[in-house]
């Protein structure tokens, strides 16, 4: 029965590209609000999403729907929802708050009032005098807007950017979910080269590889999901064993380059990790140095921005050297993020396509350079 309230968030940008994951799921109608997709669905559903969305930030079940203009009403509305349906009586709850306007704003009060109803009502319905929270974590969501609260239980745990490949932090890496983005938005299919001229700790050739092999991203973690008291472990298992049938074994043309060797260790290491190494060639290279003889192939890169990495001027000449060699790759295409304001001025052209996109907070723009389609490959006759 599909009764559960799911909501998929996602990051500001990215919405039409996890709502296209979720019609591969065979999730049509998923309408968009506040950067969220809902849909009615179970637990199949649950764990399909958790194991397969590359691009979505967490999953959610919404669990009620209530107007709350005073802190009374708050705590009724939180105690009246049957939470021992949802909790067993030693989890350790922690709760979050947001509010958007609405009469009720003091975030931390909503927390440990929407705290405190959870706890009364699990020692009410549990019969107990405590709750110890020995227990699993979960992370329960209070938002309030023009008044209205919404309750919501995390099936996802940690974020899903959390494959679980990259242990070691790289300088300024990108998150895993939007370095998928930037791939789905970009002209790549797995019969073109891919390069990442600025591999840094490796998420984009190793995003790029599971995406060619139709390697599931999140097949290889755990989610809050399982601490449900209603979660089935053989549902679980029925989807991992779905997303391991539909891996495709194929040859991939997939570099990453950086100038430091850390970098390429760190890289290596990651793409180990994911089970990509042997489709990745991984190479210490400045970009300048960059050549290739293939056609049509993609690069798709989040170059240094002069924030973290480099000094504002070192960037401008950096972006200037870029466009001499992307001119010099006959029939490429390109794809580049970055957070620094003036990028079209110093790469010296206007991009074919522009996006905003957050990562870690920066705002961004992924500007995208399209060279010639490739020509469509003949059908071989048997
Ligand atoms: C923003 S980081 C890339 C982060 C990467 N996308 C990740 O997820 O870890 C930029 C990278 O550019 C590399 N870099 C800087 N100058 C370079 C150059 N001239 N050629 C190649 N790589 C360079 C840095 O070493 C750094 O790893």
């Amino acid at each position: 029965m599909k009764n559960l309230d799911i909501l998929v968030c996602t990051s500001a940008g990215v919405e039409a590209v996890t709502k296209r994951e979720l019609f591969k799921l065979g999730i049509n109608d998923c309408p968009a609000t506040d950067g969220r997709l809902a849909f009615k669905g179970d637990l199949q559903d649950l764990c399909e999403c958790n194991v397969n969305l590359r691009t979505a930030d967490r999953v959610l079940i919404k669990i009620a729907e209530f107007s709350a203009e005073t802190f009374d009403e708050l705590f009724d509305g939180v105690f009246a929802i049957n939470w021992r349906d949802w909790l067993s009586v030693d989890q350790r709850v922690v709760v979050s708050a947001k509010s958007v306007k609405s009469k009720l704003f003091a975030l931390s009060s909503l927390q440990s009032l929407g705290k405190k109803a959870i706890v009364e009502k699990l020692k009410k319905s549990y019969r107990v005098g405590v709750i110890d929270e020995n227990g699993s974590e979960t992370k329960i969501e209070i938002s309030l807007k023009n008044d209205l609260a919404t309750v919501c239980i995390d099936a996802s745990g940690d974020g899903l950017h959390k494959r679980g490949y990259r242990d070691l932090v790289g300088a300024a890496p990108l998150k895993e979910t939007l370095a998928a983005a930037m791939i789905m938005l970009s002209v790549w299919n797995p019969d073109r080269p891919f390069v990442d001229l600025f591999c840094g700790s490796g998420t984009l050739p190793i995003e790029a590889a599971m995406i060619g092999l139709n390697v599931a991203p999140n097949a290889n973690r755990n989610f809050a999901m399982q601490n449900f008291k209603f979660f089935d472990n053989a549902v679980l298992e029925q989807t991992l064993q779905k997303a391991r049938d539909s891996v495709v074994e194929r040859p991939l043309k997939i570099f990453g380059f950086d100038i430091d060797q850390n970098a390429i260790s760190l890289s290596l290491r990651h793409a180990k990790r994911a089970g990509v190494q042997e489709y990745i060639h991984f190479q210490r290279q400045d970009f300048k140095d960059f050549s290739s003889k293939s056609k049509y192939g993609v690069i798709v890169s989040n170059p240094p921005y002069g924030e973290r990495l480099m000094t504002e001027k070192e960037v401008r000449f950096l972006y200037k050297d870029l466009r001499t060699k992307f001119e010099s790759l006959d029939s490429w295409s390109m794809g580049v993020l970055t957070s620094y304001y003036n990028f079209e001025k110093s790469f010296g052209k206007k991009a074919d396509k522009n996006r905003k996109f957050f990562n870690s907070n920066l705002e961004c723009h992924y500007y995208q350079y399209l060279g010639p389609r490739p020509p469509k490959q003949e059908k071989v006759e048997n």
